[in-house]
């Protein structure tokens, strides 16, 4: 692997974290050290988009569908994110990071989400990256969500529906302040969205990586970003 700069670096890339119980399993160790393990990889992944300039970072943390995992999975899942947001609210200030989230968080426990609205408001003024956590997300949740708001606007008579348009829909997901992906990089070989941005990732780029959440180092990163500066989008034109 070379170290070029891409010709051209997408601005947003969001990532299926996938893997983390098969790492810890083929180690025989308990599935949340996989989960614990992973956190390193999204330093890794912070700090190569910093090198890369990427403006977006978007991560796929705890879908509407892993509140079906075992509770214990759950309890220990959301201990480590309280863990995680309580070291990054200083590393994201040093670095310059926003965070931002996206789903139904107010289902996270009360600790999450408190710690949670700290984080998003100390670093709410930095500007090199933004890093959006997808939490208790799910994509069609969250366009069932903006149907709701939209047919509300058009119930009070502040929306006609001949004026609904691709931006009103865009303008009422969680995702409305953010581009859309140019880049999905899913890792463990999974071959499928998981209700992730089903929307927002209409034109976005795959990519694919053999390796579980845990192995998948700023090298990948930049690997899946050379990729992408290899490819020609169409947008369905010739
Ligand atoms: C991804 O790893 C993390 C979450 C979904 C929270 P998994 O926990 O899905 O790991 P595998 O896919 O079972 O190996
Ligand atoms: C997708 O992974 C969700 C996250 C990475 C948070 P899953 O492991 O939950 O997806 P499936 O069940 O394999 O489709
Ligand atoms: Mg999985």
């Amino acid at each position: 692997m070379g170290n070029a700069p891409p010709s051209s670096t997408p601005r947003h890339v969001a990532v299926i974290m996938d893997g983390n119980g098969r790492w810890a399993e083929s180690r025989g160790l308990p599935r949340k050290a996989g989960h614990r393990a992973g956190a390193e990889s999204v330093r890794e992944v912070v700090d190569a988009c910093l090198d890369l300039g990427i403006e977006f970072l978007t991560l796929y943390a705890f879908s509407s569908e892993n509140w079906n995992r075992p509770e214990k999975e759950i309890d220990a899942l959301m201990k480590l994110l309280e863990q995680f947001l309580k070291t990054k609210g200083q590393e994201f200030g040093k670095k310059n990071v926003r965070l931002r989230t996206i789903g139904r968080t107010q289902m996270l426990p009360d600790s999450c989400r408190d710690q949670l609205e700290k984080v998003k408001a100390d670093t709410a003024k930095n500007t090199a990256l933004t890093v959006i956590l997808a939490l208790s997300y799910g994509s069609r949740e969250e366009i069932t969500d903006a149907a709701q708001r939209i047919a509300q606007k058009v119930a009070i008579g502040q929306l006609a529906p001949e004026d609904i348009s691709r931006e009103t829909v865009s303008a009422h997901l969680d995702t409305a302040d953010f581009p859309d992906p140019d880049l999905l990089i899913r890792t463990s070989g999974e071959l499928r969205l998981s209700n992730f941005l089903l929307w927002q990732l209409s034109y976005a780029e795959f990519f694919i990586s053999p390796k579980n959440w845990p192995d998948f180092h700023k090298s990948d990163f930049r690997e899946a970003i050379e990729d992408y500066s290899r490819r020609h989008r169409r947008f369905g034109r010739v």
